[in-house]
């Protein structure tokens, strides 16, 4: 139940790691275009995936405590690995507060395999996380999951690199293992990973079949979001804001282009 942040007309705050969530959010605009939406990425401690639980916790708070600072009405943690260390921290800590975590979306890809081979690509702490041991107990009973951290993934798309050919090869060596065990079906579970969709589909061929959580997390925000009567109910495109703590002069030349249209960052401290 939505008590102490309950705007209907606040924005919606999204964090990731870094610029991998904006993956997440074009799916919450495209559902929601009346909702404002704050994004924070933490690109400066990016990536996430190999660090400690207490580091990626404190993270977390750093970047809700931000969001909450600009009036957010719900927080959509945009990251499968920092939903992994620090989602039930996070409820603990803010328990009037709407919070959206995302996890591999294996349940939908169990259904649609037709080999029985389901491949997971994902971050290691997202793959070695007591979640993800809970997903294979849960939804992959007779079916293999094969799984793959992609160590450098990451760093790849913090640069921008979607296409180059270090990210080829990096790419090229990560799905091979799913390939030779005839996975039909590949989870994206790192929110950094849709936006090298295009080159993974080049790799695997057109009959493996990817799939993205980026939709069903902003459903499941409408849903929640309704649920609570915190819709914005104006008629109007809601604003999009960016804030990123990341160094590099071509921030906001990467973010337009994953964002797919000119933004301008502001400076998360
Ligand atoms: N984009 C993130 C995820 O979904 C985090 C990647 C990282 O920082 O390692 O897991």
């Amino acid at each position: 139940m939505q008590k102490q942040f309950s705007s209907p007309s606040a924005p919606i705050g999204v964090f990731d790691s870094g610029v991998g969530g904006i993956s997440v959010l074009k799916h919450i605009r495209a559902l929601m275009p009346q909702e404002s939406l704050i994004y924070a990425a933490d690109s400066k401690h990016a990536p996430y995936g190999n660090q400690t639980h207490e580091f990626i916790q404190a993270r977390s708070f750093h970047l809700a405590e931000f969001l909450l600072s600009q009036g957010v009405k719900a927080l959509v943690v945009a990251c499968n690995t920092a939903t992994a260390a620090a989602i039930s921290s996070l409820r603990e800590r803010y328990p009037d507060l709407l919070i959206i975590g995302m996890e591999p979306a294996l349940k939908p890809a169990v259904a649609a395999t037709k080999t029985g081979v389901v491949g997971v690509l994902a971050t290691s702490g997202t793959l070695k996380s007591a979640q993800f041991a809970a997903l294979l107990e849960h939804y992959a009973q007779g079916v293999e999951v094969v799984t793959q951290a992609c160590i450098g993934l990451v760093e790849c798309v913090e640069k921008g690199e979607l296409t180059s050919l270090s990210t080829t090869a990096l790419l090229k060596q990560y799905l091979q293992s799913l390939l030779s065990a005839k996975a039909d079906t590949i989870v994206l579970g790192c929110t950094h990973y849709p936006f090298v969709r295009a080159l993974i589909e080049d790799i695997v061929g057109g009959d493996v079949v990817l799939i993205d959580t980026g939709d069903a997390v902003a459903k499941h925000l409408k849903n929640r979001l309704q649920d609570n009567q915190l819709m914005c109910a104006l008629d109007e495109l809601g604003s999009v804001s960016f804030w990123s703590n990341n160094e590099a002069d071509d921030t906001e030349k990467v973010m337009s282009a994953l964002w797919g249209s000119p933004v301008s960052v502001a400076r998360l401290i």
